[in-house]
């Protein structure tokens, strides 16, 4: 370790969450319905009312951040807790609860890093089409503003979307991609959602340089590189097309304002691509991130479509499909292990994707999601023993240090999650916090709060700086 670079000075050792997935007082308070809250609730998991009622032990978790030492918190805000129907009027509950948790941040030194868009369409919008309906952009750009201008003075880094990729990809999993009755080009229907979205990030982020010039904004996608599954020539393509269509569509759009050529003209095969319109591509072109935000969990591994994969224009997430069509197919990595919950562990690709990344793209990037969903047990003397997500994080924070020392410029490393919260379907069982939450699935328990073994050690890892893993 000693040969390798050290971390930068002021990184940004914290972690994450996200409003509908932590906060519960899913309609308290002004608070309207997301997509999340009148989605159908997955079979055997907790539904959205409590969570890890973060929003009434917001203080206490807080106090708990700043006990690890937390350089930043990243947590999503609501947009339907400031604007109930989505437009219209604003909550002023929704301004004073993230007023009152931007300022607790602050009181401790921890830097607030806010997502806009985590998964929660407010249902009102649902009603009007969605990111279907080509107002959105408006819509998304108006909520943006009403934050730029209740929280600017002291929120100073924002993310827009938190993976548009795999809501593009896998929407309909997580439960927030609507496909329009009657659709009958449903690849061109998701990839119309989809480019509304790049347009409203792209407004966004003009808009944040314009009203907050010291701020500094980004994109939050879900990055992971795809490996060939051999050295064939053909899975090589097949991974060259996987990396487009999973990676590069949304990053070459964030930064260079460009759609990317193999997944646009892979589009046009099936009438597919997305209509602009008027202003849509002067809007992407003049829009500039100040760092690519990103989430990582594992790589993808694929070779060339033998033929086998249907048609399927849902579903090009590895953990979800099988691959699309005539691109590639979706393989198992032999080399790597999983996850209690089947996921592939992958430290050294993370290092390979940054490097991939910075060579496409130059930017400085923060790491806003990484870490391992695991069932924890708390002992009767109120500890959590997970070494193995201890594993995990050094592992992952080990190769983050070793593309710094390749030359990669990292702003900070906030894993999933601070604090348990329901996952995206699999409930309250698969756990990722540093903080354990006192509850199961379905009886509430006490709440209460206990550091897990994993939140001792990181406080270590940040008081050093990273030099002690
Ligand atoms: C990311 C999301 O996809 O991964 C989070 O941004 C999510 O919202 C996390 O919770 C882990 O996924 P899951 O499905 O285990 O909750």
């Amino acid at each position: 370790n000693e040969k390798l670079a050290s971390f930068p000075e002021n990184f940004f050792w914290g972690a994450s969450t996200s409003a509908y997935q932590v906060e519960g007082a899913n309609l308290e308070d002004g608070k309207g319905p997301s997509c999340q809250d009148v989605k159908e609730v997955p079979e055997g998991t907790s539904d959205l009312t409590v969570c890890a009622d973060h929003y009434h032990h917001y203080k206490e978790d807080i106090a708990l951040m700043a006990e690890m030492g937390f350089k930043s918190y990243r947590f999503s805000i609501a947009w339907t807790r400031i604007l109930p129907e989505g437009t219209g009027e604003i909550n002023q509950k929704g301004i004073d609860f993230y007023n009152d948790l931007i300022n607790e941040c602050l009181k401790y030194g921890i830097e607030p890093i806010v997502t806009m868009f985590h998964f929660d369409m407010p249902a009102a919008l649902d009603k009007r089409g969605s990111w279907s309906n080509p107002d959105s952009v408006e819509w998304f750009v108006n909520f943006a503003s009403i934050l730029f201008q209740n929280f600017g003075d002291r929120v100073k880094y924002w993310l827009t979307i938190n993976e548009q990729n795999m809501l593009t990809l896998v929407g309909p999993v997580i439960g927030t991609l609507t496909i329009p009755e009657g659709t009958t080009n449903v690849l061109k229907e998701i990839y119309q959602q989809n480019h509304h979205m790049l347009v409203a990030q792209a407004k966004a982020m003009v808009l944040c340089h314009e009203m907050l010039p010291e701020a500094k904004i980004g994109p939050a996608p879900n990055i992971s590189l795809v490996y060939p599954a051999t050295c064939k020539p053909e899975d090589v393509i097949a991974a060259q097309n996987f990396n487009a269509i999973r990676n590069w569509l949304y990053l070459d759009m964030a930064v260079y304002g460009i759609y990317n050529a193999i997944v646009w003209n892979w589009l046009k095969k099936y009438d597919a691509t997305p209509t602009f319109a008027p202003g849509d591509e002067d809007a992407m072109k003049n829009a500039h991130p100040d760092f690519i935000g990103f989430n990582y969990y594992n790589t993808a591994t694929v070779a060339a479509d033998d033929g086998s994969i249907p048609f399927d224009p849902i579903g090009g997430d590895q953990q979800n499909s099988n691959g699309i069509a005539g691109m590639y197919k979706s393989v198992r990595n032999e080399y790597l292990g999983k996850t209690e919950f089947g996921w592939e562990i992958d430290p050294v690709g993370f290092r390979a994707t940054i490097r991939e990344m910075y060579s496409r793209y130059h930017l400085p990037m923060l790491v806003t999601e990484n870490g391992l969903g695991a069932y924890d047990t708390l002992t009767e003397d109120g500890k959590i023993h997970d070494q193995y997500r201890i594993k995990y994080l050094q592992d992952h924070i080990h190769q983050i240090q070793e593309a710094i020392n390749d030359g990669a410029e990292m702003l900070g490393y906030n894993p999933w999650s601070a604090i348990d919260l329901i996952s995206t379907h699999e409930g309250m069982k698969k756990r990722y916090g540093f903080i354990y939450v006192d509850r199961d699935e379905f009886d509430l328990g006490t709440l209460k709060r206990y550091l897990k073994d994993s939140g001792y050690w990181y406080k270590k890892v940040i008081a050093s700086n990273g030099a002690d893993l």
